[in-house]
């Protein structure tokens, strides 16, 4: 499978024979000690890949690439519109700087197995924080700088990290939010203790540090002796990064570092098409697995440049901003959620900043996240002449796509809608309610038949049993990805959206459970559903329905305004829930199940059947009046 094979003959190969196909893709990397084995069990009945394979992630990101002769390459440009900086760091300074930052986890105590949790901005430090744990073996868990304190102190809870490293602020837009206080208070929130918080102060914010537990970043980074790297097994934990899903508490996805290793390095060539020296870009957040598998880990263990933007597709300054990007560092491969790009047609619809710019270096636009819309796809095809558009679908569970035309193999006829063909390794299939494979454009659940390829996940965090019961119960032998989609007659899969309580609000994954605890938190609040609603910008917001106690009088706005406060102080901002209307009955089973498909279908003007399980269907046109007005302008 050496040379250039077509999509067909990989997929084929990748699933007649995976031992064979993945122990080649292994080869493509350095290991410290090649694996004993490609693939097996674990104790938990998981599949592993490459037990027994020696290897270090941040070597192979960094010290491989100085110890090869390209210590004196780009490998990362901090470009901040919203600060003016634009920096760029070599292979070789990115490396000393990692070991120095890697050396001061360890004064902190900080070794193999530890967690260190990282609530930061898009800073270079952000990248750093994640290497230098790699470097020595600990597993980070960054947490979003969009969540609220509740959620760190969720995530604290539940990781036990012995350091949190944070910085004084972050920026959105031409705001200053301070990250201290939200720090702070996630710590006396959790039940566990932090030791140790080190805070990187940014000009733009001072941030009080406590003595006795929290460090200034420089001083301490400036004490530190240079960590090397450790030989870590391929089955170690690399990082741990929580998601949502249906219920309140978020999942640990756990990554270890073997198959990671294997799969993001493929992958930055099979599927977009960038070798050693390319830069590339991703547009998202370090907070989510977007910004570790590919602005940090994935460009890095290629060799690539790869940009770390601290920046808005509109505002930072204006809509030409990615086209500014691009041009100036000469973008190969471009990655970003649609979300950013109906930002930015929705302030320069005819797509005029972009003349000010040379982007013909741009090869590829891919885009990921959430569904790409058809308007945002033809928008994206007309205005970028001759660049393929590549939807592709993936998850954090996965960290790598599972479907996706594959620009390094062979580019395949696209369909709008559709993010083409399964990537070699995942075998998928569309099953029903009652586990039949579904044919040729019938919706159903899309699920991965086992083993899942290297680099997806082999377990939750602490909780294997969710894992199990989460992901594996439903269709035994079988990964629940938690879409519904179908498959055409070539094939072609469509991922239709969510078919558990997850919604995806601006290219952010959020639990409507999540949402709906805290709602129904509200002391006038009987109980509540919360649903997923288009919405032309950000693709889907949450609406909640509250039905209200017994003789509880309550002005409506004022509720809603109460409500919505509670949902940004107890998850964030970024779930942009900003609607509460009251109702008198919310639509449910016999046995007493809120029908939230038919309660989603209603709002956003979909047809819908009533079912015939309804408790009474009359509470369907009582509900509808609500939404309509709501709807109405
Ligand atoms: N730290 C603190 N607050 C944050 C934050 C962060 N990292 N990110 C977002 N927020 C806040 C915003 O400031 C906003 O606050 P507000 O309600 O006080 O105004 C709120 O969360 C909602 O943010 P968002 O929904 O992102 O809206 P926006 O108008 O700020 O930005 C986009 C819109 C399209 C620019 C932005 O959503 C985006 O870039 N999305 C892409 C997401 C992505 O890359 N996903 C990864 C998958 S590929
Ligand atoms: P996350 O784990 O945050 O990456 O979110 C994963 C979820 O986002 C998936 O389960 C899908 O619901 C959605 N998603 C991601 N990419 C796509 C895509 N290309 N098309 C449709 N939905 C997508």
């Amino acid at each position: 499978m050496n040379g250039r094979v077509s999509y067909e003959e990989a997929y084929a190969a990748s699933l007649n024979d995976p031992e064979g196909f993945w122990r080649e893709r292994a080869e493509e990397i350095e290991w410290f000690e090649f694996p004993r084995a490609i693939l097996d069990q674990d104790d938990n009945g998981a599949w592993r890949w490459y037990r027994g394979g020696k290897l270090n992630t941040s070597w192979l990101a960094l010290d491989r690439h100085v110890e090869a002769g390209r210590g004196e390459q780009a490998a990362l440009i901090y470009d901040s519109p919203v600060t003016g900086r634009c920096d760029t760091y070599t292979y070789q300074e990115l490396r000393d700087w990692t070991a120095k930052v890697a050396g001061g986890l360890v004064d902190l105590g900080v070794g193999k197995g530890d967690r260190v949790i990282i609530y930061m901005p898009m800073v270079p430090e952000a990248a750093v924080a994640m290497l230098a744990c790699a470097r020595i073996g600990a597993v980070h868990s960054v947490v979003f700088g969009g969540f609220a304190p509740p959620e760190l102190a969720s995530r604290i809870d539940d990781a036990e990290p012995k350091v949190v490293l944070t910085a004084s602020c972050g920026i959105e837009f031409d705001r200053v939010i301070p990250y201290k206080p939200l720090v702070d208070e996630g710590i006396a929130l959790a039940q566990k203790p932090v030791s140790h918080v080190v805070v990187l102060q940014r000009e733009q914010c001072a941030a009080e540090l406590q003595d006795g537990r929290d460090y200034d970043w420089q001083v301490w980074e400036e004490a530190a002796e240079p960590a090397e790297p450790v030989a870590l097994d391929a089955l170690d934990p690399l990082y741990v990064l929580y998601t949502s899903g249906t219920t309140g508490k978020p999942k640990g996805v756990l990554r270890d570092n073997g198959g990671h290793a294997v799969a993001l390095n493929w992958s930055m060539k099979a599927i977009y098409d960038v070798d050693a020296g390319d830069v590339y870009w991703a547009a998202s957040d370090v907070g989510w697995v977007v910004g570790h598998s590919y602005i940090v880990y994935g460009p890095l263990i290629r060799g690539c440049t790869s940009i770390l933007y601290e920046g808005k597709p509109v505002r930072t300054p204006d809509a030409g901003a990615f086209w500014r990007v691009i041009s100036q560092h000469r973008v190969r491969s471009f990655f970003v959620a649609p979300t950013a790009f109906r930002a930015v047609k929705k302030e320069d619809p005819e797509c005029l900043l972009k003349a000010q710019y040379d982007v013909s270096c741009l090869k590829y636009q891919f885009v990921a996240g959430e569904r790409l819309d058809p308007p945002t796809y033809h928008w994206l095809q007309e205005h970028l002449p001759g660049v393929p558009v590549i939807d592709h679908w993936w998850q954090t569970e996965t960290g790598w796509p599972i479907c996706s035309d594959m620009a390094g193999l062979e580019l395949l006829e696209t369909k709008p809608g559709s993010p083409t063909l399964p990537v070699p390794g995942y075998d998928l299939r569309i099953l029903d309610e009652d586990g039949r494979e579904c044919g040729p454009n019938t919706e159903g659940a899309v699920v991965l038949k086992a083993p899942l390829p290297p680099g997806s996940f082999p377990t939750i965090w602490g909780d294997h049993e969710r894992f199990e019961e989460a992901y594996w119960s439903r269709y035994p032998g079988f990964y629940l990805t938690g879409d519904g989609g179908y498959r055409d007659e070539d094939g072609y899969v469509f991922i239709m959206g969510r078919i558990d309580d997850v919604i995806n609000v601006a290219g952010h994954r959020l639990s409507t459970g999540e949402m709906e605890e805290v709602v129904a938190d509200h002391p006038a609040v009987a109980e509540c559903a919360v649903f997923g609603v288009h919405d032309a910008d950000k693709g889907q917001v949450p609406l909640g329905l509250v039905v209200l106690k017994d003789g509880v009088n309550v002005d409506a706005a004022e509720l809603q305004n109460e409500l919505v406060g509670m949902v940004r102080a107890a998850i964030g901002p970024i779930v942009n829930f900003r609607s509460a209307l009251v109702v008198g009955r919310l639509p449910k089973t016999r046995s007493g199940k809120i029908l939230r498909q038919i309660l989603r279908k209603m709002a956003d003007g979909e047809a819908f059947a009533t079912p015939s399980t309804i408790d009474d269907p009359a509470i369907i046109d009582e509900v509808r009046n609500v939404i309509e007005e709501w709807r109405s302008p």
